[in-house]
């Protein structure tokens, strides 16, 4: 059965000295029995004072992004092992790193094998930009992200992308691109349309029990108000969470009814 998740990305918010207190009040009012992954992404400089505060908690780190190499003349950069100790999951492929960073899907195939060799789990994010889907090509376009980066990943042997990707814990993150910040979120049939079609494209690269057991996350505008129609789709495992991320009212909604997935599921209930 696959994990529901709930992860919140933070972005360029919050500094050292507020991202403790707000994570500390989001951990308490996530608190829930049911088995929800609760995963905070805040800006590297706020990762000790967040892990800090969410030890004993439940909740997990997670980096926004992480570098293609292990170290060197990069400035400015931070690479998986410089994350030890402080986050345990981490973004990469973010549109907005596409878009600011010029990031490639074969980049973030590299970024995906560093942050697997680095033993963190990863949340890599497709989606396809408004006009493409006006086209008609949003799911050609994933497809090909998928590929892209999964071919990238595997400068090795298939089997061995198998066992290394298998074993991460990864999750993909189904993020169109219009719907991020907009307040215009997809449908839940279209993002559930869009992670059957990633699970295919994973299976169609050889990594077929990948391809049945990644879970897959929706992001863009999501909302407590909207959550409940992405997780009625059971090809939806949770959501990357971005502007209501930094609202504890907006989070502790959003896990609630996470909970109630998540207890259904593993009720054998859907
Ligand atoms: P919003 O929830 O603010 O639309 O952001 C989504 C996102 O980009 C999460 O990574």
């Amino acid at each position: 059965m696959r994990p529901v998740v709930i992860a919140a990305n933070w972005k360029m918010h919050t500094t050292p000295a507020d991202a403790g207190e707000l994570a500390a009040t989001i951990a308490a009012r996530t608190r829930i029995e049911a088995p929800v992954e609760r995963v905070i992404c805040p800006p590297f400089v706020c990762l000790a004072a967040v892990r800090d505060a969410l030890s004993g908690t439940g909740v997990a780190v997670g980096a926004q992004n992480v570098h293609h190499e292990l170290g060197g003349a990069y400035t400015g950069e931070i690479s998986a092992p410089m994350l030890a100790g402080l986050a345990s999951w981490v973004i990469v492929g973010h549109s907005e790193r596409r878009r600011d960073a010029g990031e490639t899907d074969e980049l973030i195939g590299r970024k995906l094998r560093r942050a697997v060799e680095a033993g963190l789990r990863p949340i890599v994010c497709v989606g396809e930009q408004l006009d493409e889907r006006e086209a008609g090509r949003a799911e050609a376009v994933v497809r090909g992200q998928v590929h892209g980066i999964l071919t990238a990943f595997g400068d090795a042997t298939i089997g061995d992308v198998a066992a290394d990707l298998g074993e991460s814990g990864v999750v993909i993150a189904y993020e169109p691109v219009w719907a991020i910040g907009t307040g215009r979120n997809a449908t839940g049939a279209d993002a559930a349309a869009m992670a059957d079609t990633i699970r295919a494209a994973i299976a169609a690269t050889g990594l077929v029990d990948l391809g049945a057991a990644v879970p897959v996350l929706y992001g863009g505008s999501v909302t407590a108000a909207n959550i409940g129609e992405f997780l009625a789709e059971p090809g939806i495992d949770g959501a990357l969470v971005g502007g209501a991320s930094l609202k504890p009212d907006e989070m502790a909604g959003i896990v609630a009814r996470a909970g109630l997935t998540a207890a259904a599921r593993a009720g054998g209930a859907g």
